[in-house]
């Protein structure tokens, strides 16, 4: 009981941790992410792909059977052949061979289990699933950071951006409007900083003091090399948090399926009741 309480504890605090160190930035760019994917099976299994190669290696998904990929429209067959890799059943969990003691010394942190990562993302402010479709799209290089990547949604993560290659190079421009703290008078005083990473992540920064009242801002700016892989990029990082959401919640579409069923039954029902209702009066009143 003590432990359960405890890890309730430790889950508590992961939620409310997350979106605060996020909030510390002022306003950051969180797009939403489009919820239809969540009910194409195309995408779930695009998504699917994409999780099994690139976040599996680090991350596991111990809620998570493989078999319960049949949901999203994947046989047995499928699922040994081209998802699973190394030794593992189709009915084993989707565990990782990577110890958590190891990938803390490796990362600076233990990468977080996904099994109900959109939930556990989720805050008052926004989704889990729009915090993590802007967080895949939000890695930017950075020659100054020990991975080689920072993100303007978590700022210096780290994890590294694995789907560089899908997303390829780009520049990043962050432009804030930050309070700044003159160390010698201890006034406080708004500073505007434009800093501008080229693709290999060397930046330049100008920083220009501002007069009068400035409201704190955060603005980012991306230009790909080549704009056509980092929109298909954006569409494969949807499918991923499609497949994310799911494993959330991997009865969620049935639910909602069946609820249709059971509100037009229920209508039909009220209906035929009031009829009825009226039938058995009649003649009485
Ligand atoms: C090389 C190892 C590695 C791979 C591969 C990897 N991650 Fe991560 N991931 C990490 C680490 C380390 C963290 C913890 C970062 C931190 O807290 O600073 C993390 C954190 C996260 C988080 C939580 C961020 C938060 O708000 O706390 C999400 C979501 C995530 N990863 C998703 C993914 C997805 C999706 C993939 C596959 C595309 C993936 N990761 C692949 C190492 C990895």
């Amino acid at each position: 009981m003590k432990k359960l309480l405890a890890s309730l504890a430790a889950v508590v605090a992961l939620g409310v941790a997350a979106p605060s160190a996020l909030a510390a930035g002022g306003e950051l760019p969180i797009d939403h992410w489009p919820e239809k994917r969540a009910h194409e099976l195309a995408a779930l299994q695009s998504g699917a792909r994409l999780f099994a190669n690139y976040c599996l290696n680090c991350h596991s998904a111990n809620l998570m059977r493989w078999n319960r990929l049949q949901d999203i429209g994947l046989d047995d067959a499928q699922i040994k052949d081209f998802l699973i890799f190394g030794n593992q059943k189709v009915g084993d969990l989707m565990t990782i061979a990577m110890r958590p003691a190891d990938s803390k010394v490796w990362f600076g942190k233990t990468p977080p289990d996904l099994s109900v990562i959109t939930r556990a993302r989720t805050s008052f402010e926004y989704k889990g699933t729009d915090y993590i479709y802007s967080l895949l799209r939000g890695f930017y290089r950075d020659a100054s950071s020990p991975t080689g990547w920072n993100n303007v949604v978590f700022p210096s993560i780290g994890m590294p951006h694995v789907l560089w290659q899908r997303q390829g190079p780009r520049e990043a421009t962050i432009d804030r409007v930050l309070p700044v703290v003159d160390e010698k008078t201890g006034r406080e005083t708004m500073v505007r900083e434009v800093s501008v990473y080229d693709a290999a992540g060397n930046a330049q920064v100008t920083r220009t003091p501002l007069t009068g009242h400035a409201a704190e801002s955060f603005e980012v700016t991306f230009k790909a090399a080549d704009p056509a892989a980092a929109r298909q990029y954006d569409s494969e990082v949807a499918d991923l948090v499609a497949y994310l959401a799911f494993m959330t919640d991997p009865s969620g579409a049935e639910r909602v399926r069946i609820g249709v069923w059971v509100l037009v039954f229920l209508a039909f029902f009220a209906v035929l009741t009031w009829w009825l209702n009226r039938e058995y009066w009649k003649d009485i009143k």
